[in-house]
């Protein structure tokens, strides 16, 4: 059985989604930010202050990879980790990559009641990180838009789109 791979921007709900998918499916999930912080031992707002972006690029990147190996898995990976090649072939190898959107106010919304996101900023330095990724993002076989979803409605959809590709 192919994994699920939930993508996308901050705050489109991969971590919801991700935990209403494992229990639906019965499947087991990964969520990798929470493997980043265990494997370093603190959370992921310090690996970037002490250590900086580029070392947890790297060890996103083995993390994620480990996880593309596993089969069977929902896996909810951080909002950049597809923006590496070798991680997204990877995922996409063994899973279906879904990728998550919603607008820029939901975002908003959604990551300012819960922080700890240490590339979120205001609503211009969202606006531009967005744009910069939208490529990424628009290359991905496969969208929900959360916006005006409540999470089981976004669930609904994107295991239509994996029973989808599981009969193709
Ligand atoms: C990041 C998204 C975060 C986390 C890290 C970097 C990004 O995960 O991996 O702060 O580059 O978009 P979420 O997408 O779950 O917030």
């Amino acid at each position: 059985m192919r994994n699920i791979v939930l993508t996308g921007f901050m705050g489109t709900g991969k971590s919801t989604i991700g935990r209403h998918l494992s229990r639906r499916l019965d499947m087991p999930l990964i969520d990798t930010d929470q493997l980043i912080a265990k494997q370093a031992g603190k959370p992921i707002t310090q690996i970037f202050e002490e250590d900086g972006e580029a070392a947890f690029r790297a060890v996103e990147a083995e993390v994620c990879q480990q996880a593309a190996r596993s089969e069977g898995h929902v896996i909810a990976t951080g909002g950049g980790a597809v923006l590496n090649i070798d991680t997204a072939e990877a995922l996409a190898a063994n899973g279906v990559l879904i990728c998550l959107t919603a607008d820029i106010e939901t975002i908003m919304g959604r990551v300012g009641q819960n922080p700890g996101r240490p590339l979120f900023q205001n609503y211009e330095g969202v606006l531009k990180l967005m744009s910069e990724r939208a490529k990424v993002y628009a290359m991905l076989p496969h969208h929900v838009d959360t916006t005006d979803r409540t999470p089981e409605e976004s669930t609904d959809e994107v295991i239509r789109i994996w029973k989808q590709s599981n009969s193709e």
